[in-house]
């Protein structure tokens, strides 16, 4: 099949072409941002952003939108479109040091849009031998949890949390289960320590609250990740972050908190969105109500129809066009993002009459940097929610469901709050709390991690060949030994620090 994407002429120099004003719009063929531009950072986007995908797709597979105020970017809708863009890493790079507009300073680094697009030297954003070094440390360290011991860490955390909120008969979701649940996971994938994880968990939940002062966080979690390096480097142990620093790829410290903030950013924010979304759908929808408690199919099916209809990244994957570019028909300038609409592109019209298999949705992206962990996330909330409809299998929404509030911003579909009422349980004393998690986790700390098996190409379609981690099996990590009295005495300590904040609101 010949390729869509064409590449222009080399620019011709500039007797040919006299050089525009930096980041002219009409140089860039994109419609200037402004009012006649279809918004996607709007209250109105969020509320129904199904109405704004189908204007778009008026104009084509491909439509100029702006993003945030000031920042115009070409949006692609097209499922076939979306793919071929994905996979074609020699013309699209994930860097970002490739967006004319921000290196000239059209647009300010101040724009709310620039610290999620902005280049950083992780995975996400980087390409070729660069990304292949770094996604291989990232997917090598995924391949090696053990999923029976991380789906009772998660059945664990999800116990512990809703013995917080049960015996008061109502909570919102979003924040006191969905939104913490991933903090509880990572916070143990990532073998912290009890004197490091409360500092870890605060300074993550205060980043993605923006409760806090998001400066004040960074700097918290950019100390407490150092912290932790330190400590493992020093008494490696079962755990993610040892597995980074041993993978032959051999990250330096700062290479290492680059790697975790993305594992972390990455896998927060669209987990909690996941689980919270599909519950809304279980709550809310004719097709599952009355049965519940249904079991796994039931769950998976839900979780698979989120994944289709309202995927937690709506709009992500930015790409810039290496040279001028030709797509469908429309010319993509060199330097201009290229967003791909993962919603809009599951939904493209085409596929309701060619369906390509019931998970050939683009949730996770598509490519060379498809979401690597697009297993252990389905489990999580797979198992999240499996225990929270089982532990309260009466569970209702507090308000119909098109009254609830979809949180405004241009690349998540996020409820802003889930409000649900349910028979009150039985309460439990911090102390009491405190101790079941203590040995529950315990149990389970030192066996996250499993021998490693040689890690395949982990994408659908066409993900880098991963190299294989055979030296990690022959870290000398230290078989995981039983907790001393003092040790466990700190666990306690922390589960019922945490008890006592959370429960405070
Ligand atoms: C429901 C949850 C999740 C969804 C919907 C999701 C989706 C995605 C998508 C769409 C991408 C591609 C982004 C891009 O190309 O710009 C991605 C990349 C990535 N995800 Fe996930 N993700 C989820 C959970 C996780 C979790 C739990 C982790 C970590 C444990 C994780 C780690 C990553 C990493 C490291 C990348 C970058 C890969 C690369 O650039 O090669 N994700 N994810």
């Amino acid at each position: 099949m010949t390729s869509p994407i064409r590449d222009s002429a080399p620019t011709p120099g500039p007797t040919a072409d006299p050089t525009p004003p930096p980041g002219c719009p009409a140089h860039s063929g994109q419609a200037p941002a402004g009012p006649g531009l279809e918004s996607l950072h709007g209250p109105e986007f969020a509320a129904d952003p199904a109405a704004t995908y189908a204007r778009l797709r008026e104009h084509g597979r491909i439509a100029p939108v702006e993003l945030a105020p000031g920042v115009p970017v070409s949006l692609v809708t097209s499922y076939q479109t979306a793919l071929d863009i994905l996979r074609a890493p020699e013309t699209f790079s994930k860097d970002a040091r490739h967006w004319q507009a921000l290196a000239d300073g059209t647009i300010p680094m101040d724009n709310p849009v620039v610290p999620m697009m902005m280049y950083r030297p992780n995975a996400l954003c980087s390409d070729g031998e660069e990304h292949h070094r770094l996604r291989s440390a990232i997917s090598d360290t995924l391949d090696r949890l053990d999923i029976h011991a991380l789906r009772r860490y998660v059945e664990r955390s999800a116990d512990f949390l809703i013995d917080l909120f049960g015996p008061r008969g109502e909570a919102d979701l979003l924040k006191e289960y969905s939104a913490r649940l991933p903090l509880l996971v990572f916070n143990q994938l990532f073998g912290c320590p009890p004197e490091l994880s409360d500092k870890l968990v605060r300074a993550l939940s205060a980043l993605f609250d923006v409760t806090e002062d998001s400066e004040q966080a960074n700097a918290l979690l950019a100390e407490t990740l150092f912290q932790l390096i330190a400590l493992k480097r020093e008494d490696p142990g079962p755990d993610m972050t040892s597995w980074l620093i041993a993978h032959p790829a051999e990250l330096t410290d700062e290479e290492l908190i680059h790697q975790i903030v993305v594992l972390v950013g990455a896998g927060t924010q669209p987990q909690q969105n996941l689980i919270c979304n599909g519950l809304l759908l279980l709550l809310s929808d004719e097709r599952f109500r009355g049965d519940l408690a249904g079991g796994t199919m039931l769950i998976g099916d839900a979780l698979n129809e989120v994944l289709w209809k309202d995927p937690p990244l709506a709009n992500f994957c930015v790409h810039y066009p290496r040279h001028d570019a030709t797509v469908d028909g429309h010319r993509l300038a060199k330097g201009d993002p290229v967003v791909i609409s993962l919603a809009a592109a599951n939904n493209d019209p085409y596929l309701l009459s060619n369906r390509r298999g019931n998970r050939a949705h683009l949730a996770w992206s598509a490519g060379p940097h498809t979401c690597p962990a697009k297993d252990p996330a389905q489990l999580i909330a797979s198992v999240a929610v499996e225990k929270l409809l089982d532990r309260l299998p009466d569970l209702e929404l507090a308000v119909p469901a098109e009254e609830l509030e979809w949180r405004p911003g241009p690349f998540h579909r996020a409820l802003a709050a889930l409000p649900v009422r349910f028979p009150r349980t039985a309460a439990k004393s911090d102390e009491a709390l405190a101790e079941m998690a203590a040995a529950a986790t315990a149990a389970i700390s030192g066996a996250v991690g499993r021998t490693p098996t040689v890690s395949g190409a982990d994408a659908p379609g066409d993900g880098p060949d991963e190299t294989v981690a055979d030296t990690a099996s022959a870290t000398t990590e230290p078989e995981p030994r039983p907790e001393s009295g003092a040790e466990h005495e700190a666990r306690r300590r922390w589960w019922k620090s945490l008890a006592q904040w959370w429960r405070r609101g």
